[in-house]
């Protein structure tokens, strides 16, 4: 298949790239390489297979709509994943605009490339942070998001909502994941997998917000790659059981879904870096501080949907995760 995918010198981008590769697609990746986090860092993804034979790159920001277009234009994509967006909860206090740019003048100018380019299925990034200030857990597709705690959580939330007005108006195959704190080799240096990571190793103390008390559903880079492949190749359809009467947030009559995916297993961040310590060989010193404004207390995903539609089933665990997280980090930093 012709697949286009966005962010692909990002963390999930270039994951899902490299296993499309693998499994014989044809790839065209779009990432305008920003430096929100160390572009050295970019570079050094794509090169895992930026010289594949079926794979093109094209440096371009989403928020130009000729770029979008040219690209959709000669490549005619069967399926789309757009990964691409200005992520991180923090830093959409401080740069409100890039959020806007990217996650939704860049969102809008794929749903028209999409609708235009007759593609087949739009998969797109979506985030556990539209629960924003809902406190019933596991966190469910059937609950009600309408409380986000940031501009990101509200641009996502307003990605969802767009996504819907397409497949209803042009039956456009959409569905949205909304992924639960992924980490894993090649991760982000923004989130705290990665900045304990850092941290530990250089013998520093770390912040550890709301006195420790966090809980993630921290999921792994791979699973979270399987699932996101599985749902490209289940193009949504519209749900015959849906009830407008009752309306389910979830689904729609529309060619429409979203879905969480996350580990189902919420771990306590201070098990979490206990893990990181472990294999660091390090133990660090912990700063405990109030929450952040933005932050959520807990994460928790209820995946069922996921399990029934796509037959998503992750299976690492955070002990085997954080090892390979661990071991990447070494040999990327010359650690030994
Ligand atoms: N990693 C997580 O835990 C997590 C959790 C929830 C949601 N998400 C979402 O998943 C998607 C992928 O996240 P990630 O962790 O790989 O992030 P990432 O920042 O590593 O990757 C995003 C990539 O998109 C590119 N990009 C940003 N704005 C762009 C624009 N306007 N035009 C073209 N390229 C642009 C960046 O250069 C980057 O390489 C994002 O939409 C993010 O919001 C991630």
């Amino acid at each position: 298949m012709r697949i286009l995918v966005t962010g692909t010198a990002g963390f999930i981008g270039a994951a899902l790239a490299e296993r499309l590769l693998a499994r014989g697609d044809e790839v065209l990746g779009i990432d305008n390489h920003n430096d929100y986090y160390d572009p050295a860092l970019k570079e050094a993804r794509l090169a895992r297979f930026a010289d594949h034979p079926r794979y093109t790159h094209r440096r371009a920001d989403l928020a130009n709509a000729a770029a979008v277009n040219a690209a959709f234009t000669e490549f005619q994509p069967q399926r789309v994943a757009n990964l691409a967006a200005q992520a991180g909860v923090r830093y959409s206090l401080k740069n409100p605009q890039a959020y806007v740019q990217s996650n939704l003048v860049g969102f809008v100018n794929i749903l028209e490339a999409c609708r235009h380019g007759g593609v087949e299925h739009l998969v797109y990034a979506s985030s556990s942070s539209v629960y924003g200030a809902n406190r019933k857990l596991p966190f469910a597709v059937e609950d009600a998001v309408d409380h986000p705690v940031s501009l990101y959580a509200a641009t996502k939330k307003s990605n969802e909502l767009m996504a819907h007005a397409y497949s209803h108006l042009y039956a456009l195959p959409t569905t949205g994941l909304r992924f639960f704190t992924v980490y894993g080799p090649w991760g982000r240096p923004d989130m705290s997998p990665m900045l304990f990571a850092d941290r530990i190793s250089r013998g520093e103390p770390i912040d550890v917000f709301n006195h420790g008390q966090h809980s993630r559903d921290f999921t792994y880079i791979d699973d979270i790659v399987e699932g996101v492949i599985r749902t490209l190749d289940h193009p949504a359809q519209p749900d015959p059981a849906y009830d407008a009467e009752a309306p389910n947030p979830g689904t729609s009559a529309a060619p429409y879904r979203v879905y969480n995916i996350g580990n189902d297993q919420p771990v306590p961040l201070l098990r979490f870096i206990e893990l990181l310590e472990q294999h660091l060989g390090r133990t660090v010193e912990k700063r405990l501080l109030p929450m952040q404004p933005g932050d959520v207390p807990d994460t928790w995903a209820d995946v069922s949907a996921l399990r029934r539609d796509v037959g998503y089933a992750p299976d690492t665990s955070i002990e085997d995760g954080v090892a390979r997280f661990v071991d990447w980090y070494r040999s990327y930093h010359g650690l030994g």
